[in-house]
């Protein structure tokens, strides 16, 4: 790609989440739990064009990696991603996404009886199956718009 048309800059020290499908980034951003008030440096693309995907989103947050329990939930909406690690400017590790048998964290269970979601400190922890999660603890299934039950 030649200079002029890289749409968002490089960043020096961080994580770059790239091939995200065209429209997922915001629930990206939700699954790090940035909205933005905590002061992150972050770049977003949404909708760039792709070779590989015809339209993407890429996510590029300066000085932060990524919690396994991130990863996880991130491989859920984005399966094709590749996590870029870079440090000082170089990517020094590339990643692509493996779909885990469990995620834990980040998304609440929807059962409001549910032991994960009273007061109780008890994490939430759903089994990945084929097109659906299914919580552990109250077997209720999340199937679609993974991305509302982010917890935030
Ligand atoms: N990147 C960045 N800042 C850097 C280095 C890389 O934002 N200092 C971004 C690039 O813009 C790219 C991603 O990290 O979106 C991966 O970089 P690189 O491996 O150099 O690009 P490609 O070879 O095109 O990656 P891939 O083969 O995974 O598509
Ligand atoms: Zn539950």
């Amino acid at each position: 790609m030649s200079e002029h048309e890289l749409r968002v800059s490089k960043i020096r020290n961080g994580t770059v989440i790239d091939h995200v499908p065209g429209g997922q980034a915001l629930n990206v951003l939700a699954i790090l739990g940035i909205d933005g008030s905590g002061g992150e440096e972050v770049s977003v693309g949404m909708n760039v064009p792709s070779d590989r995907l015809g339209r993407k989103d890429i996510v590029k947050v300066e000085g932060r990696e990524l919690s396994q329990g991130e990863v996880d939930v991130l491989s859920l909406i984005a399966p094709d991603a590749t996590i870029n690690i870079v440090d000082e400017y170089d990517v020094v590790d590339k990643r692509r996404l493996d779909r885990p048998e469990f995620v834990e964290g980040i998304l609440s269970c929807p059962n409001r009886n549910c032991i994960t979601t009273d007061d109780e400190p008890v994490d939430s922890k759903f089994e990945v199956l084929d097109d659906e999660v299914r919580c552990v603890y109250c077997e209720t299934i999340i199937r679609e718009e993974l991305a509302a039950h982010i917890d935030s």
